[in-house]
């Protein structure tokens, strides 16, 4: 059953009616382009076949009562400020403070929330904010750009979840095009689609492993691409060139972190002309060097995406694999040859584990993934 059919109907065992509708968004993989959208440079994200869906209806009063099948419970009223929720209320309370800030007429409502997104590094909680923001805004009676609803998502998790992330994974999960993985330039906000050939698949290798400090990792790589941008004397990353990276005196591991980011933002343009090319050769061998860049000059892949990479590349049919999303942990993506994908998802299964200093602790799982619509509204029948 979909995902936002087991929402609509645990919501009317639960509260005895059919939910008036129910918001869905999808969680991402990045093909390329990583840790450059806070750089104002470029990703290249798709939607992902696993999702959140959160099946509302309004009470009568200012509160929301949310039920998650995975979370539990979170009951908050609208009107308490700051926020008092904890865990994943936050998402909820966020987005709903964020849209009435925006204009939206946001009231009182029950929610219940249910998500097939496995593991970390998806963007699950990206599609809980765009699942849950759109549900809000239909609720309200009025609608919101894919762009303005990914800002408000991003803004919750700068300002009230405190990580500094960039916007592509609330973006690609709001815009998400069927078929297409999407190019965002993460400065002027622009999309440009590029359909995926068939002749190839997209595998996720979620390795069932998690990391904390992710976020304080996170928003010291980010601090350290400031650090540089400033010191060459440009708005961001995006600005500067290789060997201006090369030349400019800064630390040397600061120097190491925004050669990343520059090339990552040439190799990033050049895997889009690879895809209208159809040349998936190409692609692959982008993805590799991407992944290399993570690895030793940005310093982000974890144990456990890495050795998922390195056994992949070594199969039947693969033309390239690399770790996707923040880093640290959870989930790389490989780039296979579609006669060979099912082979390879078999292989991986059977051959995948963790390495010891980074052990799982769900199940590995792969996955064959296309790219699939960004979040929508769903009427449930009656
Ligand atoms: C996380 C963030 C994104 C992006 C990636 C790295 O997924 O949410 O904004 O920075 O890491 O590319």
């Amino acid at each position: 059953m979909a995902t936002v059919d087991v929402a609509v109907s645990m919501h009317a065992d639960r509260l005895g009616a059919t939910p008036t509708l129910a918001g869905v968004a999808p969680g991402r993989v990045n093909l390329i382009g990583e840790h450059t959208d806070y750089n104002d440079g470029f990703v290249f994200p798709m939607a992902i076949p696993f999702g959140t869906a959160v099946a509302v209806s309004p009470r009568p009063d200012r509160r929301v009562v949310g039920h998650s099948a995975r979370f539990g419970t979170t009951e908050f009223d609208l009107d308490n400020e700051p926020a008092t929720t904890d865990g994943w209320g936050r998402y909820l309370h966020g987005m709903a403070r964020m849209l009435a800030d925006h204009g939206v007429e946001v009231g009182g409502f029950d929610a219940t929330v249910v998500s097939d997104i496995p593991g970390s590094s998806l963007s699950s909680s990206a599609a809980l904010e765009m699942a849950s923001g759109m549900a809000i805004t239909a609720l309200g009676g009025t609608t919101i750009s894919p762009v303005q609803l990914a800002r408000l998502g991003q803004q919750v998790e700068n300002e009230i979840i405190g990580v500094p992330v960039g916007i592509m994974d609330q973006l690609i999960s709001a815009a998400g095009v069927r078929g297409s993985a999407t190019l965002i330039d993460c400065r002027s906000l622009e999309l440009r689609q590029a359909a995926l050939p068939d002749s190839v698949r997209i595998v996720v290798l979620d390795t069932g492993t998690r990391r904390g400090l992710v976020d304080s990792e996170y928003a010291l790589r980010r601090a350290a691409c400031e650090r540089v941008a400033a010191a060459l004397g440009v708005e961001a990353l995006r600005d500067a060139s290789l060997a201006q990276v090369a030349e400019i005196a800064v630390d040397p591991i600061d120097r190491r972190r925004a050669r990343h980011v520059v090339s990552e933002n040439e190799r990033t343009l050049a895997a889009v002309d690879a895809v209208d090319a159809g040349d998936v050769v190409s692609l692959g061998g982008l993805m590799d060097e991407s992944h290399e860049s993570l690895h030793l000059d940005f310093e982000v892949t974890g144990p456990a995406p890495h050795a998922a990479v390195e056994l992949a590349r070594t199969l039947e049919g693969c033309l390239g694999a690399r770790m996707t999303g923040a880093g640290f942990a959870g989930a790389a993506i490989a780039l296979v040859e579609t006669p060979a994908a099912e082979a390879f998802v078999e292989t991986m299964t059977e051959r995948f584990e963790a390495p010891v200093d980074q052990p799982s602790t769900e199940p590995p799982a792969f996955h064959v993934v296309w790219p699939v619509q960004g979040a929508h509204v769903v009427q449930p029948s009656a």
